[in-house]
């Protein structure tokens, strides 16, 4: 059976976690949020003292990262992704876990490792995956990519605005800084580093909203629809 894979790059903050939820429903597709994996795997290494004042222990860090995985919830119906057993929420959001995801994103041994259950993630079927290097490394092969970008203060006031909602204490400046450090971190990394596949699609999200990027998303795919 033909599977579709639709690859969601950009920047921090663009829309790409939305924007892929709704194109993979509205499909029947299964979303897979790597985003949430390099988060995942952070907050373990913040958990266990992988990292800590001295900076990121990479060598007890590796060993423990190739004992754990990601699997789909058993039930079918809700597509839970799974890490080590378990589900993360709003714990993988925080301004410590976001302030350290980058760097651990910058580490070759962690970039394998997820790219290799991302591949394995993606068996289920068709799907869209958003992240960075889905449309570079993980599926040069996507059969459509889109790349999203948006002004740093526009998305800064989205995250924070996020963030507020769920009740944290956050301050604006702060979360502007972090965005810009991982636009930064993201794009100049050596390995897989944060850009644009020749053959995808940039779309600025600044002056639009979710829907109406939605509907430009559905007119490549589908553009008899
Ligand atoms: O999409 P997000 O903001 O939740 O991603 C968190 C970090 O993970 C981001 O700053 C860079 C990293 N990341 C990555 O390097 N490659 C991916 N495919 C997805 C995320």
């Amino acid at each position: 059976m033909k599977t579709t894979v639709i690859a969601v790059d950009g920047f921090a903050s663009t829309g790409k976690s939305t924007l892929s939820k709704h194109l993979a429903d509205a499909l029947g597709f299964t979303y897979i949020d790597t985003g949430y994996m390099y988060r995942a795997v952070t907050y373990f290494a913040l958990k266990n003292a992988f990292i800590n004042e001295q900076g990121i222990e990479e060598d007890a860090f590796k060993k423990a990262l190739h004992k754990t995985s990601f699997s789909w919830s058993k039930d079918k119906s809700s597509k839970t992704m799974f890490f080590n057993g378990s589900s993360y929420g709003d714990e993988l959001r925080t301004l410590e876990v976001s302030s350290w995801v980058s760097k651990v994103a910058g580490l070759g041994f962690v970039r394998d490792h997820l790219v290799y259950q991302q591949r394995i993630l993606s068996q289920l079927g068709s799907v869209v995956m958003d992240g960075r290097d889905i449309g570079t490394v993980v599926f040069p092969d996507a059969d459509f990519k889109f790349f999203l970008i948006a002004d740093a203060e526009v998305r800064a006031k989205r995250r924070y605005d996020e963030l507020r909602a769920k009740g944290e204490e956050v301050v604006l400046e702060d979360i502007l800084k972090n965005v810009i450090d991982r636009d930064h971190q993201d794009s100049t990394r050596l390995i897989s580093p944060l850009k644009k596949a020749e053959d995808a699609l940039e779309i600025d999200t600044t002056n639009f909203s979710i829907e109406t990027v939605l509907d430009h998303m559905f007119s490549v795919i589908n553009p008899k629809a």
